[in-house]
């Protein structure tokens, strides 16, 4: 029974990723490029779209705290994810970390929620792309059905088709393969942070205080279920670590990176959440799944609504593309490690990419994109993001007690506190998911831990290097 807690040594994955075994990667990211990575992982669907379900059935014009409030537990799990990627800067992010800490299973854990958070969350992001494209084809006076714009259950839809387009569109390119380019990546943060900077810019003008009032509508219950919602604007900033084995000077580089994209983003969302509520009544983002470009509209700002729209629209493509990218090199790893079948880790003689699984990922991620709602989805990434931060804060605990010798470049202030206070106010976020997102969670990891003890357990790459 012990070999399911098995630990993959830290000394080994860093020959692993320093070339030793096979190829290394081209080192040429630094501190800047890596935040604008941060940031462009994490500005999207959230602050674009969930702002306003958020704002309408939960929050109200306390938006502004649910923000706050989940701002701050993102904050103490950053700090441990930013101890970790200096200390074990290789790919795999937190499932890569959890196997060095925690052992086997609880990586085999970590990774298999993994998958299903950047699964739902490639979902989630192409709906709400859905609903940007959608809005923008109306503002040049092009209508499309609503049965073909929104998933069954929602306004009369049946199909979503403009999210199942997106999303082939997106993996067929992963599957040619994307040359990461840090240009484009910097050109389309920058759009996006323009479209911010003039939604705010203008929006400030047209606040009317009388539209923040009541403040909370629905309570404190009310903001704490919205900041579990609102969560999702966040999650991208750990995508920072993926790039580790990019990054020039990774030990001092990718905690600059993570910690800077992460306090960019909050100060943007809070700014942006007060100045929204305040431009239009909070009721009224009930019937719109465009509502940064809705304000503007509603104050007669046509042009300032399109060109959120034509931001909201590339800056959300650049999501969608990381969180993918992100999923298949999830699975790429956990393949590699022998816990998944090899057909997730085969490469493509021409292409060079995993071109098979991403075409697997590309399929199922289209097929739930096309047929659900964007809360059930955002709420199902949220949970499973929440899970991997709470097992990697945990970790931080863990590991500094079991491996003190370890170097560690960037150490979280405060261990045990800091960890602590992330596990606290994750498990209170997780808590405050509907339970029907509860359940769906536990049923995916059973289904996991079925797979583990029937297949990863006895193809983990570890059985050669122990028996
Ligand atoms: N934070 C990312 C978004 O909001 C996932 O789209």
């Amino acid at each position: 029974m012990s070999s399911i807690f098995r630990t993959k040594s830290i000394d080994a994955m860093l020959r692993e990723s320093s070339g030793e075994t096979g190829k290394s990667l081209k080192k040429a990211l630094g501190a800047f490029e890596l935040t604008m990575l941060g940031m462009g992982a994490i500005i999207g669907t959230g602050i674009f779209v969930l702002t306003g379900v958020a704002a309408a059935k939960y929050s109200g014009p306390a938006l502004i705290i649910s923000f706050i409030i989940s701002g701050l537990a993102c904050a103490f799990a950053a700090l441990c994810y930013a101890e970790f990627a200096a200390m074990v800067p290789v790919a795999g992010s937190a499932y890569t970390y959890g196997y060095a800490a925690l052992g086997e299973i609880w990586a085999w854990i970590i990774g298999w929620d993994l998958i299903l958070e950047y699964a739902v969350a490639v979902a989630a992001v192409a709906i709400g792309w859905s609903g940007y494209i959608v809005s923008l084809l109306e503002s040049v006076g092009v209508h499309l059905p609503a049965a073909l714009v929104n998933a069954p259950h929602v306004k009369g839809g049946f199909i979503n088709v403009p999210a199942i387009i997106i999303i082939s569109l997106i993996t067929l390119l992963l599957i040619k393969g994307v040359k990461e380019s840090t240009t484009m990546n910097n050109i389309i943060v920058g759009i996006k942070v323009l479209v911010v900077a003039v939604f705010i810019a203008v929006g400030i003008f047209h606040i009317n205080p009388s539209n923040w009032h009541p403040f909370m509508p629905y309570g404190w219950n009310g903001v704490f279920t919205g900041a579990s919602i609102v969560f999702f604007a966040y999650i991208g900033f750990d995508a920072v670590s993926t790039a580790a084995e990019e990054a020039k000077n990774p030990q001092r580089d990718l905690p600059k990176g993570i910690i800077a994209s992460l306090v960019i983003c909050t100060i943007l969302y809070i700014v942006v959440s007060g100045i929204l509520t305040g431009m239009v009544p909070y009721m009224q983002f009930a019937n719109t799944s465009a509502p940064v470009a809705f304000a503007l509209q509603q104050i007669g700002i046509k042009w300032g609504s399109a060109l959120v729209s034509v931001g909201a629209v590339s800056g959300i493509t650049s999501v969608l593309i990381v969180m993918m990218f992100g999923q298949t090199r999830v699975l790429f790893v956990m393949s590699r490690d022998g816990l998944l079948p090899k057909v997730f880790s085969s490469v493509h003689s021409t292409f060079g990419t995993p071109a098979k699984s991403t075409a697997f990922v590309g399929v199922v991620t289209a097929l739930v994109a096309g047929f659900t709602s964007i809360s059930e989805v955002a709420e199902l990434t949220n949970i499973g993001t929440l899970a991997a931060f709470i097992i990697v804060s945990a970790a931080i605990i863990v590991l500094r007690k079991t491996r003190p010798d370890l170097k560690r470049a960037f150490k979280c202030p405060g261990v045990p506190v800091i960890p602590a206070l992330a596990i606290l106010f994750c498990s209170f976020l997780i808590y405050k998911l509907p339970v029907i997102t509860h359940w769906r969670f536990v049923i995916w990891i059973v289904i996991g831990l079925v797979i583990y003890f029937l297949y990863g357990r006895k193809h983990s790459a570890l059985n050669q290097i122990k028996k």
